[in-house]
Formats: structure tokens, C-alpha cells, sequence
């Protein structure tokens, strides 16, 4: 896996991409600026590079240039900026970067498309690479958490939270989206799922090296108090005004209530890397880790354990914050802890 092409080609294979596939991707002029990632891979760029790797495997590839208003999601819908995208979409195999929440993207999903998103730095795709082991203990997590009533979480800076989830669907991401109706996250590795959202109650406190992807990594204390699925009071320091600041900005109660909570999959996912390039697949991947995240849930896909099913949050907004270290149980049952995979059938699955 040389170049970045290459390791491109890797990808989509693993998403199951062969000869003769009708690969749909979509990009803006400030795409290589405004993604995720900092790092430009080298000519002939990130966007060329992901047709030529398709193109590499025998795929029909197709690129599409939006506004980046329409690309970001924050102008006009895909759909009423071009029409007949949508149709494309419906019958395309494979769809890279669209918008996550978009409807037309859920509804390509319902027609059977698969999705996957491919935007961070190449260090970043190469250290996560989607490997079957990923894939094996974020499908046996997302079983677990399927079938679960309640989830309590606990750390010890003093993070105490229940909430309940009959009925909601357990979703996870492992970087192939190798079914039909599946969105992915090439770099992902996660389980969660959208809690009945008025549902979750206690303290949540992020704790000194604790991260909120791409606001801070938290300097002291972060108190937030939860009730009926919301924050409602936000108490600390430097760290706890910034991210006040930040849910204020939006003028949005929504902004403020429960989005997915669960824990990462990648003991390969680097925290300080995540710190130092912002990498936020390093925090929300970390093995182990409590992540929530707060604003809209409403992504379902068609397949099995992707999106969050009848989850209700709209919100404009969408934040993820990663509690390095914590306790999660399900119904009770101590499932994660200290970093660590401790129910048995995810014990078995662990991996490096
Ligand atoms: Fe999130």
C-alpha cells in the first residue's frame, strides 16, 4: 500500500468493489481544505486520487462537483440544487462522501446503495485500515447493545448516567460498507446507538484529557448536568465556557439533547494523535471509550446495525465528545471497563 492510491483501492475492496461497479462520488472546490483532515496527499490530489483507485479496481466512476454550501450541508439540499442526483444515487453500487444526514443519501440507502466516507488524512486511513478483526468485535458489540433495555455509564471523575433504549436500534461502524443499504466511515470503528432520548438522566463530568472532536481537549472539569435527555447546566472552566459557547451558538434546544452514546473499537486509534493532527477518528475509534455525542440523530440506513433507527433529534447541530476512560454496563452488566472489552462474548473478539 505505497500510495495513497493504493491504499484507496484497499479500501473499496473492502467495501466489496469490482470490475464493472458504478461508483458515485462527490466533492466541492474547497474539499481538500475544509475536510476533516490537515494533511494534502500529493498530486494528483484527494479527489482524483479517489477515482483513479476506483478506476484502478474496474469500477464506472463518476465525480460530482457542488457548491461547498451544498457539499457541507448548510445551503440547499442536494436534490434541489441538481435535480435527478437522487436517481443517480438510487443507482450507483457505492456512494462516497455524501452527506451523512441528507435524505437523499438515506433514501439511496433504501434502494439498496451502499455509502462510505473517505475524507481523512492518509496516516490516519493507513493506521485504520478496516480489517476483518474490527469488523468482528463492532458487530458482536452492536448485538449486544441491540438487544439491551438500559445502558448506565460511570467513570471516575464522576460520570453516572442511565437511560434506556428498548426498541432502538444498535448501530456500528467498522470502514466497509459491504452490504447493500450500509453506510460506513472508512477510518471508523465504533458501536452506539440513539437512546429513547428524553430517557437520559445524571452527571456527565469530561475529565482533564478528555476530548470534544474538534473544540478541545478538556483542561480541567467539565460538569454537565443531564435531565430528560438534555444538558441543562454546564459548570467548570476554560474548557466548560468553551463548550457553553459552542451549544449557545446555536440557538437550539435540540442542540443540547442526547444524539448516540457508546464506546470505540480500535486499540490502533492513538489519543494523543488525536490531539496533536485533530483527528477525531482517534477519539470517537479509541479502544474502550465512553462516546457521546450530542444534537442530530436522525441517520437510519437500510442494513442491519447502521443508524439509529427511529431516533427523533433534528437538531441543527451535532457534537461527539470522547471520555477517554469509562465503565458501561447493559442491563446491568459490566460490559467495557478501564479500556477494556470485559463481557465475554467481546473478550473473545479483542484484538491489536
Ligand atoms: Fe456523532
Amino acid at each position: 500500500m505505497n500510495s495513497f492510491v493504493t491504499l484507496v483501492s484497499e479500501i473499496l475492496k473492502k467495501s466489496g468493489i469490482k470490475e464493472g461497479d458504478k461508483i458515485l462520488i462527490l466533492s466541492c472546490p474547497g474539499f481538500e481544505d475544509k475536510r476533516p483532515g490537515k494533511v494534502r496527499v500529493p498530486p494528483p490530489g484527494y479527489v482524483t486520487s479517489l477515482r483513479l483507485a476506483a478506476e484502478f479496481l474496474g469500477a464506472k466512476c463518476t465525480v460530482i462537483e457542488v457548491p461547498d454550501a451544498v457539499f457541507f450541508g448548510t445551503g440547499v439540499s442536494l436534490e434541489e440544487y441538481s435535480p435527478s442526483i437522487s436517481e443517480m444515487m438510487k443507482k450507483s453500487d457505492l456512494l462516497v462522501n455524501f452527506p451523512l444526514f441528507s435524505k437523499e443519501l438515506m433514501e439511496a440507502l433504501k434502494s439498496g446503495a451502499r455509502a462510505i466516507t473517505i475524507h481523512q488524512d492518509e496516516e490516519v486511513h493507513r493506521r485504520l485500515f478496516p480489517i476483518d478483526e474490527r469488523k468482528k468485535l463492532s458487530w458482536a458489540g452492536a448485538e449486544l447493545l441491540e438487544s439491551a433495555e438500559t445502558i448506565r455509564v460511570t467513570t471516575e471523575h464522576g460520570t453516572d448516567l442511565i437511560c434506556e433504549k428498548k426498541g432502538r436500534k444498535a448501530h456500528c461502524e467498522y470502514g466497509m460498507a459491504d452490504e447493500p443499504g450500509r453506510w460506513d466511515n472508512a477510518a471508523a470503528g465504533q458501536v452506539s446507538c440513539a437512546p429513547i432520548e428524553d430517557s437520559l438522566n445524571g452527571k456527565l463530568v469530561i475529565g482533564p484529557g478528555d476530548g470534544i472532536c474538534h473544540l478541545c481537549l478538556v483542561t480541567e472539569p467539565i460538569e454537565c448536568t443531564i435531565k430528560d435527555g438534555r444538558i441543562v447546566k454546564i459548570e467548570g472552566g476554560a474548557s466548560a465556557k468553551l463548550l457553553s459557547e459552542w451549544f449557545a451558538k446555536w440557538n437550539d434546544d435540540r442542540s443540547y439533547m442526547i444524539s448516540h452514546i457508546g464506546w470505540g473499537t480500535d486499540p490502533r486509534a492513538n489519543w494523543t494523535r488525536g490531539h496533536v493532527i485533530d483527528s477525531a477518528m482517534d477519539w470517537e475509534d479509541y479502544y474502550g471509550n465512553l462516546m457521546l455525542g450530542f444534537g442530530r440523530n436522525t441517520f437510519n440506513g437500510a442494513a442491519k446495525h447502521c443508524g439509529f433507527g427511529d431516533a427523533k433529534n433534528d437538531a441543527p447541530s451535532h457534537i461527539d465528545i470522547c471520555i477517554k476512560t469509562a465503565n458501561f454496563y447493559l442491563d446491568g452488566e459490566l460490559v467495557v471497563s478501564n479500556n477494556r472489552m470485559v463481557h465475554e462474548k467481546l473478550k473473545e473478539l479483542e484484538y491489536t
